[in-house]
């Protein structure tokens, strides 16, 4: 089967991937560190990160790892600099760093909708922000992990819904403010992937998967490596005419529309 996990890829290049302890920032990672890639991983939790970067090095990549919060910006920006001091230009950025809980907009207080958009909305803009002065001009490529609720109003995601379309929307700000440093911003959304935090908080036991998944045109749950792939092409040179872009990775569940999270809850579907 053709593969872009081709060894040796990104030899010589230095990647920062933000929200990277685990799930599918770990993987994209992952597949950046074993096309030769050096990879930096930051997240809050150091013990996490610590077991994260032992798996990296088990799978032979060349990685190591902090403990940073993307909310924090002083914090994100001395890692950048600390990263390009001790490393060099940095050639790909990946922010993935999210949280998510399934709650009715009159169930979220102001701090838990408050909460979701500064780590998901403006811990991009930080990670973006802060990675400016020490990317590889031309070439570099920065990549934000958003979700299918960035496109559409899924109920009980208010919270996300605001933060991923801001995060859709300041992407392709950046691909045209910065496009003129030679640096490309894309967007990634995967749909509903398989053995995930993500899936585990949407989709809690069988019955809620069979109602999620019969709003998959395609009928199945991506993996992990369905989106580490499009972050490693994105990345490329392949794609070197590519900023701006929505990449959707979803098995065409954003094709019929939002509701999957109500249905799955079993509460009436807005979209049925
Ligand atoms: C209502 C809730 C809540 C819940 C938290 N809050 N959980 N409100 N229902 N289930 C409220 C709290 O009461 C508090 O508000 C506020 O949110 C902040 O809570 P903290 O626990 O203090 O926040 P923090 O420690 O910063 O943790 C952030 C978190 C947590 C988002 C709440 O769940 C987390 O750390 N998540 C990271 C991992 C994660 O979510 N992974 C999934 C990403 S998947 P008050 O008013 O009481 O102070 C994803 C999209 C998937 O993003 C899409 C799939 C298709
Ligand atoms: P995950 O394993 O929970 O990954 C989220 C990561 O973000 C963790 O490494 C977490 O590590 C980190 N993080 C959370 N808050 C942070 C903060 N304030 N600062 C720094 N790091 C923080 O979830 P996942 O399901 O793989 O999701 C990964 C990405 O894909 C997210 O952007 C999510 O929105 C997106 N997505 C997922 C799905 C899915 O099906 N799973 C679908 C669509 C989109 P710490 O706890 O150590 O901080």
């Amino acid at each position: 089967m053709f593969s872009v996990f081709a060894p040796g890829l990104f030899a010589g290049k230095l990647a920062v991937v933000a929200g990277a302890s685990s799930g599918i920032n770990l993987q994209i990672a992952r597949r950046l560190g074993q096309a030769g890639a050096h990879v930096v991983i930051f997240s809050r939790s150091e013990d996490k990160i610590a077991a994260a970067v032992e798996d990296l090095r088990q799978d032979g990549c060349s990685a190591e790892g902090f403990a940073q919060d993307v909310r924090d910006y002083p914090g994100v920006a001395t890692l950048f600099e600390r990263i390009a001091v001790t490393r060099g230009e940095i050639d790909i950025v990946i922010s993935g760093a999210a949280g998510n809980f399934v709650a009715p907009a009159l169930g979220m207080s102001a701090n838990g909708f408050k909460t979701v958009v500064d780590i998901d909305l403006l811990g991009t803009f930080h990670v973006f922000r802060a990675s400016h002065a020490h990317l590889r001009k031309p070439g570099a490529s920065l990549i934000s992990i958003s979700a299918p609720q960035g496109l559409l109003p899924f109920a009980y995601q208010c919270h996300v819904n605001a933060a991923k379309a801001g995060v859709n929307s300041l992407s392709q700000t950046l691909a045209v403010e910065w496009a003129s440093d030679g640096i490309r911003v894309n967007v990634i959304v995967p749909g509903p992937i398989g053995d995930t935090e993500g899936m585990d908080r949407l989709s809690p036991d069988p019955e809620a998967t069979d109602a999620l998944l019969r709003r998959i045109p395609l009928g199945r749950y991506g993996g992990k490596d369905d989106i580490a792939a499009l972050a490693v092409f994105l990345s490329s040179e392949a794609a070197r005419n590519i900023t701006g872009a929505i990449m959707v990775s979803d098995g065409g569940q954003t094709l019929i529309g939002a509701g999957g999270v109500a249905a799955a809850l079993g509460a009436r579907d807005p979209a049925a």
